[in-house]
């Protein structure tokens, strides 16, 4: 891999100096792609990997222009989203008018006062899920994480409808359908109609995830329930010519929600534990905040609100680790950008885990520090400086969801528990569909003592 930085045309051309940035970028490649945006100051840079050659865009301002003021230039079109279309169909997480439909009627069940509504609900799911948590014995955090979340958005979309069983395959069959289209992204020109390695796996995955959620949609029209969960409320939703969603609809926004609000979440908090381990400050006063504001009391709808550190926390913890990691677009007109010029076609790669690391806009970006969204003192910052759920009109629907069911779970957790970490850090992260550790990350739960 190569880098290259186009320079404004004011400025003349500049290299970044390969030799340093190279051994970097293969040893640790998203740190690396971080080091090379810092190093070019947010000016936009062309990576030389492979045949797409895809532009990085880090600086606030360009982000402005490519998710919102010209958005429509920039689409979710293009080798990386292909096999998620295949995999999603015309859903929310596409592009063009199926996607408006979408979000039209996935919209008003995602705000703030919507998602509030599902707080109790899903506060006694989580609970259980925390009842089967195992004290004294090492645990893989990611899969406790994600035990815990999949249970909790599960009931958020499908409310009590779905069985033990039918829970457990969705996410193997998700995880087994995301790492089964390698050979598709690496080659987008290869027809669907010709099987490459890895299409039956996706395949055999993509029929489980059916398998599941038509039952659940043909029992949910039968039910016609007024439950607040979203497939009871996608049911008695209507288009914009007043007529029934259809079911294959209905499968396909259901199904990319599902994907769209596990793993992220999960991986996120996954997080948290090192984090904590290595800033006892923080978690002295975490722990602290969590007892005086719960004290014997459940965390639920009336403490949640008053968890503002622990806010805090969360919100520098997306900064470092955003989980959505990758926001790749297709531009499809020649567009000028940072004085710029990205032919039609051209690959761009636009992460909030590199802008979060610009130290023009974040001191000591690599230190955590969670009173830099401390609400009394925090500096106004650009809109594009801060994006864990990406911005313009693909922004992320789940955010209430997130900043109520991530609460619920980390403070009704430590309520219950100490963590111990047992695996010795640094972790790398890992760049897949989201942003895991490398490293599997274990700890033991204490039991708090009264
Ligand atoms: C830590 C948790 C989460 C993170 C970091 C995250 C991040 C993101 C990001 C960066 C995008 C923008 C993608 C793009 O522009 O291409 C996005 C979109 C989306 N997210 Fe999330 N997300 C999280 C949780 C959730 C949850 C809980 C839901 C559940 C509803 C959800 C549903 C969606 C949907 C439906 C979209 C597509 C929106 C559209 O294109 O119109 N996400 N998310």
């Amino acid at each position: 891999m190569s880098v290259e930085t186009s320079a404004r045309p004011a400025r003349p051309q500049r290299n970044l100096p390969l030799r340093r940035l190279l051994p970097m970028v293969v040893r640790a490649p998203l740190e690396g792609l971080a080091e090379v945006a810092r190093e070019a100051r947010g000016e936009i840079v062309r990576l030389d990997v492979g045949p797409f050659r895809p532009y990085l865009l880090s600086h606030p301002d360009h982000l402005q222009q490519a998710l919102r003021g010209d958005w429509t230039s920039y689409l979710r079109k293009g080798m990386f989203w292909k096999p998620i279309e295949r995999l999603l169909g015309d859903s929310v997480i596409g592009e063009g008018p199926g996607w408006a439909d979408s979000r039209k009627v996935l919209q008003p069940l995602f705000t703030s006062r919507y998602v509030s509504s599902l707080t109790a609900d899903m506060a006694a799911t989580i609970d259980e899920g925390l009842d089967e948590l195992t004290p004294g014995v090492t645990i893989d955090a990611m899969e406790e994480m994600n035990r815990i979340v999949t249970r909790a958005v599960i009931s958020v979309l499908f409310g009590d409808r779905i069985s033990p069983r039918d829970a457990e395959v969705l996410g193997p069959a998700y995880a087994t359908a995301n790492t089964s289209f390698g050979f598709r992204i690496a080659l987008p020109f290869v027809p669907d109609r010709v099987p490459l390695p890895g299409d039956r796996k996706f395949m055999g995955a993509r029929q489980v995830i059916d398998d599941v959620i038509y039952p659940l949609i043909r029992q949910a029209r039968t039910e016609k329930s007024d439950g607040p969960d979203i497939i009871s409320a996608l049911v008695r939703a209507r288009d914009g010519e007043g007529r029934e969603l259809t079911d294959v609809k209905l499968r396909d926004d259901l199904a990319s929600i599902y994907g769209a609000a596990a793993e992220t979440t999960a991986v996120a908090l996954t997080w948290l534990w090192p984090i904590l381990h290595d800033h006892p400050e923080v978690a002295a006063k975490l722990y602290a905040e969590i007892d005086e504001v719960t004290g014997d009391g459940p965390v639920d709808a009336r403490t949640l609100p008053k968890l503002r550190y622990l806010t805090m926390v969360l919100r520098e913890m997306l900064r470092l680790y955003p989980s959505g990691w990758a926001m790749p677009r297709m531009v499809v007109r020649t567009r000028e950008i940072g004085g710029v010029t990205i032919r039609a076609g051209s690959q761009v790669l636009i992460s909030p885990y590199v802008t979060h690391r610009l130290d023009d806009f974040w001191p000591d970006p690599l230190a955590f520090r969670p009173e830099r969204f401390d609400p009394h003192t925090e500096q106004r910052r650009s809109r594009y400086v801060y994006l864990p759920f990406g911005a313009g009109p693909h922004q992320c629907l789940g955010q209430h969801l997130f900043y109520i069911e991530a609460p619920l779970l980390i403070a009704g957790l430590l309520k219950r528990f100490r963590p111990e970490l047992v695996t010795e850090g640094p972790f790398p992260v890992q760049p897949a569909g989201t942003l895991r550790s490398r490293k599997k990350i274990e700890m033991i739960l204490r039991p708090v003592k009264k």
